[in-house]
């Protein structure tokens, strides 16, 4: 069966993000000119989804507006548009209104509310009724993700070829391991792993391996009976991992080390990575941005330097 419908959970508290994220949802947060959020739905329209389904939970009424039209944008557009005297200012203004109606013409969107942030896998099985009984695949907008070939798309391939779950991998340094699910398994073919065991975030001497279970995930609809008996976990949520642990006894999962470069666009850190790297990768900005940073005085500004490499 293809993979159509993709559920992106949403209603996570945000807490490393605050106080930016107390009002607003943390994927709205722009990249550059481009909420985090948008990136990763581009990922899974340019993978063949075609319907997705947001969980959200208070205060996210603006990942609803994002994706819905905007009559008073687009009229506002259009008047400017026909006033604009000039060939360049037309066309540029043509682009954003292009744009903003391609946002909420994308995709079948659903809303679900998650009523309680009781965890990740208490989101996804909020999903149950609109995704029904058919494989869907998951995807967490903070891991932002740029690749040639979208990573989701890496994944259904490999999801069509053996019909069993698929969650993305990444290799992560030893010291940094404990912060990841983990994953015990055999190399079967070009990245590809089967799976014999799972452990959410180990000592970096007790990880069975250094691949980690990053934000994409391609699950049987057998996972939904497994989240709603699944007790609480760590943090007294309901994780996925624990219920991937549980599907692991019942079925093949695989996991695919996707290729492309990740971001963890929910940390502190990772966005500014992430906004320094799509800046310097938008055409736009780029050369001004290069240049800017060529001159850039670091001493003056933090008084600190940079390390010799
Ligand atoms: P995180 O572990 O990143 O949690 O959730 P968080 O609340 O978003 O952020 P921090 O750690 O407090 O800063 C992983 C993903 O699962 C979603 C989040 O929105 C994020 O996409 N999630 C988490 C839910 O949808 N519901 C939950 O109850 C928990």
């Amino acid at each position: 069966m293809r993979i159509q419908k993709a559920v992106f959970p949403a209603a996570g508290l945000g807490t490393r993000f605050l106080p930016a994220t107390k009002a607003q949802p943390k994927v709205m947060l722009p990249l550059v000119d481009k909420p985090i959020i948008q990136y990763v739905v581009e990922e899974a329209r340019d993978s063949g989804i075609e319907q997705i389904i947001f969980v959200t939970g208070r205060g996210q009424r603006a990942i609803e507006d994002h994706f819905d039209t905007s009559f008073e944008l687009e009229r506002v557009l259009e008047s400017k548009i026909k006033e604009a005297s000039d060939k360049k200012k037309k066309a540029e203004l043509q682009h954003m209104l292009d744009e903003a109606r391609e946002i909420s013409n994308m995709f079948n969107v659903a809303y679900i509310r998650q009523k309680e942030a009781r965890g990740l896998g208490h989101a996804i099985l909020a999903a149950r009724d609109v995704i029904g009984n058919e494989p869907f695949a998951v995807l967490l907008g903070d891991d932002v993700i740029y690749s040639k070939t979208p990573c989701l798309k890496q994944m259904i391939d490999s999801y069509s070829r053996y019909k069993c779950p698929v969650i993305a991998l990444e290799r992560i340094p030893k010291e940094s391991i404990g912060r990841f699910g983990v994953i015990a398994g055999d190399c079967v073919d070009d990245r590809l792993y089967k799976l014999s065991g799972m452990v959410e975030k180990p000592k970096p001497e007790d990880a069975p391996s250094d691949l980690a279970i990053i934000g994409r995930y391609i699950l049987t609809p057998e996972i939904f009976e497994i989240l709603a008996n699944l007790p609480p976990g760590r943090s007294d949520e309901i994780q996925l991992t624990d219920g991937l642990v549980e599907l692991l006894g019942r079925q093949v999962i695989y996991g695919y080390e996707f290729e492309g470069r990740r971001y963890d666009a929910g940390d502190k850190l990772g966005f500014l990575i992430a906004t320094m790297e799509y800046g310097l990768r938008n055409p736009e900005l780029s050369d001004e941005f290069i240049d800017y940073l060529g001159q850039m005085d670091i001493k003056s500004i933090c008084g600190k330097e940079l390390p010799k490499k």
